[in-house]
């Protein structure tokens, strides 16, 4: 097997290719590969640098059918080599995370011991607050969404294509794969290499339609 970690293209290529995959051939995904896509994945940012996503990876035949089965039967499912179960953990928010961030922070040196006292006596009264968000669940997708794009886009650069998916049961995914209660499902994210029929590209609305100048609704130039 090839240790070769570079990617085949490059990031604005990588973003401008990428299709959400309906179809997959079933060749496996190269561990140094997937392993380059998670580890990518996670430089994603977060607040605090809590990091509260987690990631199941479902690659045996058996576990693949039943997750085949809570996600409406999506063909992707049960095609590709690898499906992550895309998981936010409401628990990333408890002290003992906070505690685990922070001697992580000092082992690497971005963490002082004035940070450190920030985060401890700011992190609480945020989540008490929640003035950016309206529910812990809201919390958690957030970032774990953000994990997803670098692992979609990282993937691609690696010649893997991918899906991610709403459609599928919580409650199904919970149960058939013992996901803690305080764990929410942000997305499934299958992840190989496409087969006919290819996804067209189907467009993105032109930048004066979603990008505003200085307040909402207003034109934006550059
Ligand atoms: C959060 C999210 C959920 C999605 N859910 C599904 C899904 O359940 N099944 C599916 O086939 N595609 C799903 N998609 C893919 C979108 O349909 C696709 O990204 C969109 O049509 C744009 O196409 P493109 O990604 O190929 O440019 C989802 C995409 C996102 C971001």
């Amino acid at each position: 097997m090839t240790t070769e970690t570079n990617p085949s293209m490059n990031l604005k290529e990588a973003i401008a290719q990428r299709r959400a995959a309906r179809a997959f051939r079933n060749d496996p995904i190269p561990n140094h590969i997937l392993q380059e896509i998670l580890r990518l994945g996670v430089y994603a940012p977060s607040g605090f640098n809590l990091q509260p996503w987690r990631f199941v990876v479902v690659r045996s035949p058996g576990s693949k059918e039943k997750l085949h089965a809570c996600a409406f039967n999506q063909r992707q499912v049960a095609e590709a080599p690898a499906t992550l179960i895309c998981c936010g953990d409401q628990r990333a928010l408890q002290s003992d995370n906070i505690e685990a961030t922070i001697a992580l922070g000092r082992e690497v040196g971005g963490v002082n011991d004035q940070l450190a006292d920030y985060m401890r006596s700011n992190i609480p009264s945020f989540v008490e607050n929640a003035p950016s968000f309206g529910t812990i669940e809201a919390w958690t997708n957030r970032h774990t969404m953000l994990a997803v794009a670098h692992m979609m886009v990282v993937a691609k650069s690696f010649g893997v294509d991918s899906c991610p998916m709403e459609g599928f049961s919580t409650q199904m995914v919970k149960e058939a794969f013992s996901i803690p209660e305080a764990v929410d499902v942000c997305c499934l994210l299958a992840l190989g290499y496409a087969d006919e029929p290819f996804k067209p590209y189907s467009g993105r609305f032109e930048l004066n339609q979603v990008c505003f100048g200085e307040s909402y609704g207003e034109s934006f130039q550059l």
